[in-house]
């Protein structure tokens, strides 16, 4: 009797609702219906860099109920780049090491044909440079709440992040309004500014401040006065955590940390301190954070998640490794690993919804 096709499945970079609607569909799809064997890797890379390795045989009881949960069952790492392994000695010294090696000689003691790489952009340039110089089997499944992935219209886990930070504006507004307040709330996105654009037009704001239109915060305040001078007392401003001043660079927390990437923070802290000093009205600020990652995703992101790992699964069943599933139009498709990685998809400002936004008299403060 032939063996049955044996493949890994692993979750790399910060995680986000829809992962383990994923998994499940992995391997529903994979074990269920094709008799192929699962094999789970426990954060991104680092199961199989690990001694003793860290990696589990999924079946249909694995993943039972995974469906609606948050998270990943797999557990997940933005630190876990084999060709840049972080290793501290004891006296705290980080050095770095190309570790891919024991990654290619680990797939082939565990006899695993290829991976499927459920990830960002960083994820997937890892996934492509391992297959490009260690010939390792991969496909791809594009995950991040930014949204910032130019080959696929959407990555899973942004309508969750996007409803989770219209609810938060909507509570926002009845607060806002007891007190006259200016509420100025923050939410992720790194440097693309579709969560703030997506929530602030479904929330209802007065203004949405994006990386991609650097703001004068005289016009936010004439805004503010205007609103003011018709008797709406208050205001909501949405900012995403990338928005910056015009000719200014944007907050950060941690500029260059020594591992990882920049750490953004303090965006809607110094709108809202402009707005204040400027205007004389009262603010507060809300930073919604890590909120719009955590718990279960929404019925779209089930649904597009489920699509995807059905369809990463066809992938690797006709043999088509080094693609990404990715949606496009109303579709599930696929494309070159390789070329998802090159653009990072920003805010058009003269997209239909930026526009829509303008015709609704929201201010974007360019
Ligand atoms: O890329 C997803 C994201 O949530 C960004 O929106 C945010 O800037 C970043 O990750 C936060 O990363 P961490 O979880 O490492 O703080």
């Amino acid at each position: 009797m032939s063996k049955a096709k044996k493949i890994g499945i692993l979750t790399g970079g910060g995680d986000c609702p829809g992962l383990n609607a994923v998994i499940r569909a992995v391997v529903k799809r994979a074990v269920s219906r094709l008799g192929w064997e699962v094999y789970g890797i426990r954060d991104a890379f680092n199961g199989l860099l690990s001694s003793p390795i860290r990696v589990e045989s999924l079946n249909r009881d694995s993943v039972r109920g995974i469906l609606t949960r948050g998270g990943t069952i797999l557990g997940t790492t933005n630190r876990g780049d084999p060709f840049h392994f972080p290793l501290q000695s004891p006296d705290g010294t980080v050095t770095y090491h190309d570790r891919s090696g024991e990654l290619v000689e680990a797939l082939r003691i565990l006899e695993i044909e290829g991976l499927i790489v459920i990830g960002g952009d960083g994820t997937m340039k890892i996934a492509d440079r391992l297959m490009r110089e260690k010939g390792i089997k991969v496909v791809g499944v594009p995950k991040t709440i930014d949204n910032d992935i130019a080959a696929t219209d959407v990555t899973f886990g942004f309508n969750t992040a996007v409803e989770v930070a219209t609810d938060a504006i909507d509570r926002l507004h009845s607060t806002a309004e007891s007190h006259d307040r200016v509420m100025v709330v923050e939410v992720m996105g790194r440097d693309c500014g579709w969560i703030a654009l997506h929530s602030g037009i479904a929330g209802g704001a007065d203004v949405i401040l994006i990386p991609e239109i650097p703001y004068d915060i005289k016009v936010i305040c004439d805004k503010v006065r205007r609103r003011q001078a018709a008797g709406r007392r208050f205001s909501i401003v949405v900012v995403a955590e990338g928005a910056k001043p015009k000719g200014q660079d944007a907050s950060f927390i941690d500029k260059k940390p020594k591992s990882g990437m920049p750490r953004l923070g303090g965006a809607a802290q110094r709108v809202a301190e402009g707005i204040a000093h400027e205007t004389g009205m009262e603010t507060r600020v809300t930073v919604l954070g890590h909120l719009l990652r955590g718990g279960g995703p929404s019925g779209y992101d089930r649904l597009l998640a489920t699509r995807y790992g059905s369809a990463a699964v066809g992938l690797v069943k006709k043999g088509s490794w080094g693609r990404m599933v990715a949606l496009r139009g109303t579709q599930v498709k696929s494309v070159p690993i390789g070329e998802a990685i090159h653009d990072q998809k920003k805010v058009d400002p003269s997209d239909e919804v930026v526009e829509t936004a303008q015709e609704m008299g929201i201010e974007f403060g360019g």
